[in-house]
C-alpha cells in the first residue's frame, strides 16, 4: 500500500507549529465489514496514466466548460497537446494565457491543471484538479484525442466572451 506524504515547508515557519520537530505517522488497519463494496485501488499500485479513466474525468470535471471541437465557456481542447497556449480560433483568452509562451505538453498541462492562477497569474480558468492521478489520466486522454481532433477545430464557431459573464 504505497502512501505519499507531503510536509508543507510552511510548517517550519508557522508560529502555530514552531514547537513541532517530530512527525510520527501511524496507521491502523481494520478488517473490512464490507469487502465486496471495497474500492479497487489497483491504480495506486500501477499508476500509469490511464486515458480511459481520463475520459470519464473529462466528462465529469471539464466538459461543463470545455468541448474538444468547439469553444464553449472555455476554449476547444481537441489537439491541445502540441498546441501553443491561447491559440483556439476566436476564443477570447486572458492576456496571461495569450502571452504565456506556453506550448501544451504533459508537463505544462500538469502544472496548469494543478492551479491555473498559481501557474499564470491573471489566468481565467476558475477550476483546478488537485488529484495528481486524475491529472495524469486526463492528460493521457487529451494526448490520445489530440491526434484525431486537431483538424476539426478550425471550423468551430465562436461564442460569447467568458469575461463578459464574469465581470
Ligand atoms: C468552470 C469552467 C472550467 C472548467 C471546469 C475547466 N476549465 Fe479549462 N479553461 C476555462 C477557461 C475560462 C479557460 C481560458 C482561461 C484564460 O483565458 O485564461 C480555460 C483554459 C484551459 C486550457 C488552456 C487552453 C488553451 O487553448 O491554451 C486548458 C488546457 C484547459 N483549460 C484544460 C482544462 C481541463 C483538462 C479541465 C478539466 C480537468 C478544465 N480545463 C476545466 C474554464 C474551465
Amino acid at each position: 500500500m504505497p502512501v505519499d506524504f507531503f510536509v508543507d515547508p510552511g510548517l517550519g515557519t508557522d508560529p502555530n507549529t514552531k514547537d513541532v520537530d517530530n512527525i510520527t505517522l501511524s496507521y491502523t488497519f481494520f478488517v473490512s465489514k464490507q469487502p465486496e463494496g471495497a474500492q479497487d485501488l489497483a491504480r495506486f499500485v500501477d499508476a500509469k496514466p490511464n486515458a480511459v479513466d481520463g475520459e470519464k474525468i473529462f466528462a465529469t470535471r471539464c466538459a461543463e466548460c470545455h468541448a474538444l471541437d468547439k469553444n464553449i465557456f472555455g476554449p476547444a481542447l481537441g489537439g491541445i497537446v502540441g498546441r501553443a497556449a491561447g491559440s483556439a480560433p476566436a476564443y477570447p483568452y486572458s492576456k496571461a494565457l495569450m502571452q504565456s509562451g506556453i506550448v501544451w505538453n504533459a508537463a505544462t498541462l500538469d502544472k496548469w491543471l494543478a492551479g491555473p492562477q498559481q501557474d499564470l497569474p491573471g489566468a481565467l480558468m476558475p477550476f483546478s484538479l488537485t488529484d495528481p492521478t486524475a491529472r495524469q489520466d486526463v492528460i493521457a486522454y487529451l494526448e490520445a484525442q489530440s491526434a484525431t481532433t486537431a483538424k476539426n477545430i478550425a471550423t468551430a464557431s465562436p461564442v460569447a466572451a467568458p469575461g463578459t459573464a464574469r465581470n
